[in-house]
């Protein structure tokens, strides 16, 4: 009889195909199979009344990047990957980002030494191309994408990063030839640049005025731009962070025009709206990001996006600063005008948790396609077909959920280095228990039980189709009072 390395015993077992109750069984790292009362085993987790899915992909998010102002990421690889290990998530693929001027293979050796003996769960990096002006740029590509870096993010705006128009039809026209997935961050700049060149004019340099110098109408039109060069091309794009209800008519439009455009939506849109930039004093430097949070109706055509399958994936988008720091969000001290606060939000531990409770115990979405949100979609769409699953053969990346745990979000419980979270003092039902990666224990109630650098680089295979997860798989964990 075969003895198993580990068998999960008795779990509700979501994928992103079904919800199901059995036992799962582990044999160097993969999951060797699927079934009722397997054994024995050299160890045997009882997750009974638990639930239990793939080990989240957290497919954009922002570790040890460079940046071109002074400004610095609150995480490196170490504390990005613990904290999105003690979130649920097994898996990340942050953004080796090419600094103007830099070759390709340069930029993917900084991230591999940043990586290196530092990561405690497998990780893959997609490009960030923000300049092609040499021709050895494109030529380098082919080959980055056969080894595995088969995704690359393209800019509309930021000055330091932005591509033309043009650049993007080449990029999305190599993507194409070669079989890649091109990100697009959708914005329109010139837009940006009037409206903020405005309101510094008039002395309007609160965080508030960052969300209001980048209204959804610029993402609405940068959005359409970014899917009529796809169209133009005739290949597929993904519409990364998404915020607002228009640029989401935006891809229903273009889908409907037959075009394959995938989309992604971050928690900060579902959890966050433009009154906490609007906060006390500098606090809202804390939710600046881009695109901005929007208003409650937006909000909840986001939620309606996530439900109805429009959304593919969502992502963390962590991009942690600290506030309290000279190189974070008050770099010229309280009164950091919006347009020297450097963007984005922390947030790798908090995006399964929050929308585990808020999505599935709330009845919003169902457990698979929550499966499908936080991992399935994203190992499809970029290319790990180990990843985000629970199928025999898949690496045995398992997260098990105390589905009634009770946690109020402080920074003080996260493991990531920024010095605070947007959802300081939520609460939410549902934490993670105990995370796997490839069959061994990263955290157990709380406890790392990983070492820096057991995490493995992932070299990516080219896109699949991703799934939906289906709506009616009964799970809504018990009902609450
Ligand atoms: O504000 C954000 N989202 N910062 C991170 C960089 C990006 O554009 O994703
Ligand atoms: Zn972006
Ligand atoms: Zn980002």
């Amino acid at each position: 009889m075969t003895r198993y390395d580990l068998v999960i015993r008795g779990g509700t077992v979501a994928t992103a195909a079904d919800v199901t109750t059995c036992d799962i069984a582990v044999c160097d790292g993969r999951i060797v199979a699927l079934g009722e009362d397997l054994g024995p085993a050299e160890e045997v987790i009882d997750a009974r009344g638990m639930v239990v899915t793939p080990g989240g992909v957290d497919a954009h998010c922002h570790l040890d990047q460079p940046t071109s102002d002074g400004s610095r990421f609150a995480d490196d690889f170490a504390s990005g990957t613990i904290s999105a290990a003690f979130g649920g998530t097994t898996t990340v693929i942050p953004f080796a980002l090419q600094m103007r001027g830099q070759n390709l293979r340069d930029v993917v050796a900084d991230y591999h030494a940043k990586a290196a003996g530092k990561a405690v769960i497998d990780y893959g990096f997609h490009l960030i191309l923000s300049d092609l002006t040499r021709p050895e740029i494109m030529q380098e590509l082919p080959a980055l994408i056969a080894e595995g870096y088969t995704s690359f993010k393209v800019y509309m705006t930021y000055d330091d990063l932005k591509l033309s128009d043009r650049d993007i039809l080449d990029v999305l026209d190599l993507a194409r030839r070669e079989g890649a997935m091109t990100m697009i961050h959708a914005e329109n700049t010139d837009c940006i640049a009037w409206l903020t060149e405005r309101m510094l004019r008039e002395g309007k340099t609160a965080p508030l005025y960052h969300a209001l110098s980048r209204p959804a109408a610029v993402e609405r039109e940068a959005t359409h731009r970014a899917c009529t060069l796809a169209e133009i091309v005739g290949t597929t794009a993904l519409i990364v962070h998404v915020s607002a209800g228009e640029a989401i008519e935006q891809i229903r439009a273009a889908r409907a025009r037959g075009l394959r455009i995938l989309a992604e939506t971050c928690p900060q849109y579902l959890f966050l709206t433009i009154d906490d930039l609007g906060g006390p004093g500098a606090q809202g430097m804390k939710c600046i990001c881009s695109p901005p949070p929007r208003d409650k109706a937006n909000q909840e055509l986001v939620w309606r996006a996530l439900a109805d399958n429009t959304f593919d994936i969502l992502s963390s988008d962590h991009a942690p600063f600290s506030f309290d720091d000279a190189a974070g969000k008050q770099r010229r001290g309280p009164d950091t005008p919006f347009t020297h606060v450097p963007n984005g939000v922390p947030g790798i531990e908090t995006r399964m948790p929050l929308l585990f409770s808020e999505g599935v115990l709330k009845g919003r979405i169902g457990l698979s396609r929550f499966v499908a949100l936080t991992s399935a979609n994203a190992a499809r769409i970029y290319g790990l077909p180990r990843k985000g699953s629970l199928a025999v053969g898949a690496d045995a990346d398992i997260v098990i959920w105390d589905p009634e745990r009770e946690v109020m979000i402080t920074n003080g419980r996260l493991h990531h280095r920024a010095d605070y979270t947007p959802y300081e003092g939520r609460m939410v039902t549902g934490w993670p228990a105990v995370v796997l990666s490839r069959g061994t224990v990263v955290c157990r109630d709380g406890a790392l039980l990983a070492r820096p650098g057991q995490g493995r680089f992932q070299a990516r295979s080219r896109p699949l189709t991703p799934a939906t997860g289906g709506a009616a798989d009964g799970y809504r964990g018990r009902p609450r009072g």
